[in-house]
């Protein structure tokens, strides 16, 4: 019986470092978590998924692990991961961690040793070419930094590959004992009692084979179509699945696989072959996302065609994730509703499009209390790499106009999403007694989850209503998704499921629309009070329920 415990759940991720100091360090902890579980078991989550928390010199927020069987000391220690697992069991909440296993960490005892001789043990854990005098081994370039895939070591005359930053070389997938090892680690967690783990960029472990150029018109490429979906990526996944299956048979893998269209997620996801349970893909997220961290003008009636692409690929037999907000990912109510005018509404809107959707639905911490971006001035106050990357190319390289990039910044900053979570209106917004690694959101004093608690009107208490009205229906798990047209503006589908329709009818705009919605059933749940149905408020959304006789 494969495990299907994942098609019900409601998954939250944490960023550990920004959502709940408990020792005053200025840093979120796992203990953190722990004092925290009772406000996420009365959200009504079911799984929490943590951005990584191993050791790791944080050049990438985490995903640079220098030691995978180590948690990050500001974080605590291994025994704090334990009781946060028992905790959360105890209150029937199930814990994913990270596996980061494309790259690791420049400070890995693997490259460490890797890079000081070719003779090392570890040399071939990792992807090497000698200088032979030429720039460059390829023409690759990396889509973080924007540079080559390559960084020289004097040690060795030899250059390392990293798809990444060069703090993170990838790992050779190709080598057996890499891979015995990465067994070994996942072992290791579930052997702590984790049920499952984020499998990072997992569709990029496997290069082409001989590490091509690409296309040599053109300097420096994206190479995606030599490192994204490779043929020995699904064995490399299926030989992990098959090393856990009998002894672990829930322990569920959720791959990030960006890029991948329908039938690639068929094959990760229901091939021959197993592999994955889930899959995270960003059409959706990325549709309007530009090069270098630019903004594309947002158009709804592409976003609504890739929804309903996916809701029921393959006659229903595809199962996707749902989500509009992510460590990665501006906020949801900054990027798709409107945060000055109409936040509490907008927030309400796309809580209820994203959670009646069909799939395993994730909700980043945070969004709960319709938290927003956040507008740094300067530069030094941002610690995301990519958003610094972009900055000094941008201003440094290209002489473009400050204000300009800081307008891209403030829009699609990784940070906007990765700044403290906002528990009450004291200082710091209650995350921490100390100074917070990163800046606050001066928000906080009046976007907080202390005045949503036990406020009927609040966004905290309308997810919770969503979350509970997704576990009473049946229809909102199974029921295929149709889409519905209420002309331009509008976000409109049906769930059906045996007798049962629901029909999600939302207002993706700040003014008014006049519609006419035909045979009303009975109202479930809505963002404005009112029964006048021809016309939809500013982001106003209502949910009918029917009975089909
Ligand atoms: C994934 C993570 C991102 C990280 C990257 C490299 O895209 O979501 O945060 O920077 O992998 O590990
Ligand atoms: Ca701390």
């Amino acid at each position: 019986m494969k495990r299907m415990w994942y098609r019900n759940a409601v998954i939250y991720e944490i960023f550990t470092r920004s959502f709940y100091d408990s020792n005053g360090d200025g840093i979120g902890d796992v203990k953190g978590i722990i004092e925290k579980l009772d406000y996420l078991d009365n959200l009504g989550i079911d799984v929490i998924w943590l951005t990584p928390i191993y050791a790791s010199p944080n050049e990438d927020a985490g995903y640079d692990v220098s030691d995978y069987y180590q948690i990050n000391e500001e974080y605590g220690v291994i025994s704090d991961v334990e009781l946060l697992i028992r905790e959360a069991h105890k209150r029937n909440i199930k814990i994913i961690m990270e596996l980061v296993a494309n790259h690791t960490s420049i400070e890995h005892m693997w490259f460490k040793s890797a890079r000081k001789s070719k003779k090392s043990i570890y040399r071939d854990f990792y992807i090497w070419r000698d200088n032979s005098g030429d720039e460059y081994p390829n023409n690759w370039m990396s889509s973080r930094t924007g540079k080559p895939v390559w960084t020289y070591v004097e040690e060795t005359d030899s250059y390392y590959f990293h798809l990444y930053t060069s703090h993170q070389p990838d790992l050779n997938w190709r080598n057996e004992e890499l891979r015995k090892e990465i067994y070994k680690i996942i072992k290791f967690w579930l052997n702590k009692g984790v049920d499952g783990f984020r499998l990072d960029v997992i569709n990029k472990i496997s290069k082409k084979e001989g590490l091509p150029d690409l296309d040599d018109s053109v300097p420096y490429h994206y190479a995606e179509m030599y490192f994204e979906n490779q043929p020995l990526v699904h064995e490399y996944i299926h030989n992990m699945r098959k090393e856990i299956l009998n002894e672990y048979p829930d322990c569920i893998f959720m791959g990030q696989t960006s890029g991948i269209d329908l039938d690639q997620a068929y094959e990760y996801t229901l091939g021959e072959k197993e592999q994955l349970d889930l899959f995270l893909q960003f059409e959706l997220t990325d549709m309007d996302k530009g090069p270098e961290g630019r903004l594309k003008q947002f158009d709804l009636e592409k976003f609504k065609d890739i929804i309903f692409k996916w809701q029921d690929a393959f006659d229903g037999k595809l199962w996707n994730t749902i989500f509009l907000g992510s460590h990665d990912l501006p906020r949801m109510v900054s990027h798709y509703g409107d945060d000055e005018n109409y936040r509490e509404k907008s927030a309400k809107m796309l809580a209820t499009v994203q959670l009646f959707l069909r799939g395993t639905q994730i909700i980043y911490m945070g969004d709960e209390i319709g938290m927003t971006n956040v507008n740094y001035k300067s530069i030094d106050d941002y610690n995301d790499n990519r958003t610094k990357n972009f900055y000094y190319k941008r201003i440094n390289e290209r002489n473009e106009n400050e204000e300009k990039v800081f307008m891209d910044i403030h829009d699609i900053s990784r940070d906007n999403a990765r700044y403290p979570i906002q528990w009450n209106d004291s200082i710091h917004g209650g995350f921490s007694s100390g100074k917070p690694w990163i800046k606050e959101n001066d928000n906080y004093e009046y976007i907080n989850v202390e005045s949503q608690l036990n406020d009927e009107n609040s966004i905290f208490e309308y997810y919770k209503k969503l979350i509970k009205i997704r576990k009473s229906e049946r229809t909102l798990i199974e029921g295929k998704t149709t889409r519905l047209n209420y002309g331009e503006g509008i976000i409109a589908y049906r769930r059906i499921y045996n007798d049962i329709s629901i029909d999600v009818i939302a207002n993706f705009t700040n003014v008014s629309k006049r519609i006419d919605i035909v045979g009303n059933g009975e109202r479930i749940i809505g963002n404005y009070d009112g029964e006048n149905y021809q016309e939809l408020k500013p982001y106003e959304v209502v949910v009918f329920k029917n009975y089909i006789c």
